[in-house]
C-alpha cells in the first residue's frame, strides 16, 4: 500500500490518501490540545499508544459484531481503515459524573448515573463543538434519522462492550467520545479510541488515567498513556 497526499490534518491525526481509492492511512501525532485548541503540547509517543489501542478496542468491537473503520495496523503510528466519510458528531457516551457535564449540570465528578447519557455535538471547531439534540441534527441536516438510531443504539453498545472490557484491565471506563462514518451504504463506527477520547479512572484508587492528567496538569502524562496500554496488553 501507498501513502499519497494528505486529505486532512486534525489535532492528533493527520489522514492520508492512498493509491487504493476505498482505504486511507492514520498517522497518529504525539501533539495534545485541550479546550477547543487554546491549550498545546506534545504528550512524548502518545500517538504510538493511541495508534496501539485503538488497534486493539478496533478488533475486540469487531469481534463483538460492531463494524468500524480499522483494517490493520501498518507501524507503530500508522493504520489501515477503509475510507469513511465522516459525520460531524461527536457522540458522547456518560456512565460516571465528569467533565462538562458536571460543570454544566452542578454535579460533583465521580457520581455514578443510574443510566448511561448520550449527548451529541456538532464537531465545529469554529463554534467550540456546542452541545445539540436530534432536532437540530435534523434542521443541520447533518444526519438522517435512521442514521442517528443506529448511531445511537451502537454508541450504548459499544459502551457496554468496553465498560465490561475496562473492569478486566482494572480500568473504570467513566465516558468517551466516539465518532462514525458512512462507507459504502452503512454507518460505521470511526476515529480513534484512546484516552484522548475516553476518561478512564484506575478501578480501585479513581486515580484518573487519561488526557485530564495533561488537561488539569496532574504530571505523569507519558508514564499513564504507557501504563494504560501496558494494561491492555497484558
Ligand atoms: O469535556 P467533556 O466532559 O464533555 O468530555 C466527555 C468525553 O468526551 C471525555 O472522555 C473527553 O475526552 C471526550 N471528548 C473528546 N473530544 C472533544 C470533547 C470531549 O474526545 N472535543
Amino acid at each position: 500500500i501507498q501513502k499519497l497526499e494528505l486529505l486532512y490534518e486534525g489535532k492528533a491525526k493527520k489522514v492520508y490518501k492512498t493509491n487504493h481509492s476505498k482505504q486511507y492511512i492514520v498517522t497518529y501525532k504525539d501533539d495534545a490540545t485541550a479546550f477547543n485548541g487554546e491549550k498545546k503540547g506534545t504528550v512524548l509517543n502518545k500517538g504510538v499508544v493511541n495508534n496501539q489501542m485503538s488497534a486493539i478496542l478496533f478488533q475486540l468491537l469487531e469481534e463483538m459484531g460492531i463494524e468500524n473503520h480499522f483494517i490493520q495496523l501498518l507501524n507503530d503510528r500508522e493504520m489501515l481503515v477503509k475510507s469513511v466519510e465522516i459525520i460531524p458528531l461527536e457522540v458522547i457516551i456518560r456512565n460516571v459524573s465528569a467533565g462538562s457535564m458536571a460543570k454544566r449540570l452542578g454535579l460533583e465528578e465521580g457520581i455514578p448515573l443510574i443510566s448511561s447519557v448520550l449527548e451529541f455535538s456538532y464537531k465545529n471547531d469554529e463554534l467550540g463543538d456546542p452541545l445539540i439534540n436530534d432536532d437540530h441534527i435534523e434542521i443541520l441536516g447533518l444526519a438522517t434519522k435512521k442514521e442517528v438510531e443506529i448511531i445511537k443504539y451502537t454508541s450504548l453498545k459499544i459502551n457496554e462492550i468496553l465498560q465490561q472490557f475496562f473492569i478486566t484491565k482494572s480500568l473504570k471506563l467513566i465516558d468517551l467520545k466516539l465518532e462514525f462514518g458512512r462507507y459504502e451504504d452503512k454507518v460505521i463506527l470511526a476515529d480513534e479510541i484512546s484516552p484522548d477520547n475516553c476518561r478512564l479512572w484506575d478501578l480501585k484508587t479513581n486515580e484518573k488515567m487519561d488526557k485530564d492528567r495533561f488537561r488539569r496538569d496532574l504530571g505523569n502524562v507519558e508514564e499513564t498513556y504507557q501504563e494504560v496500554l501496558k494494561r491492555l496488553n497484558k
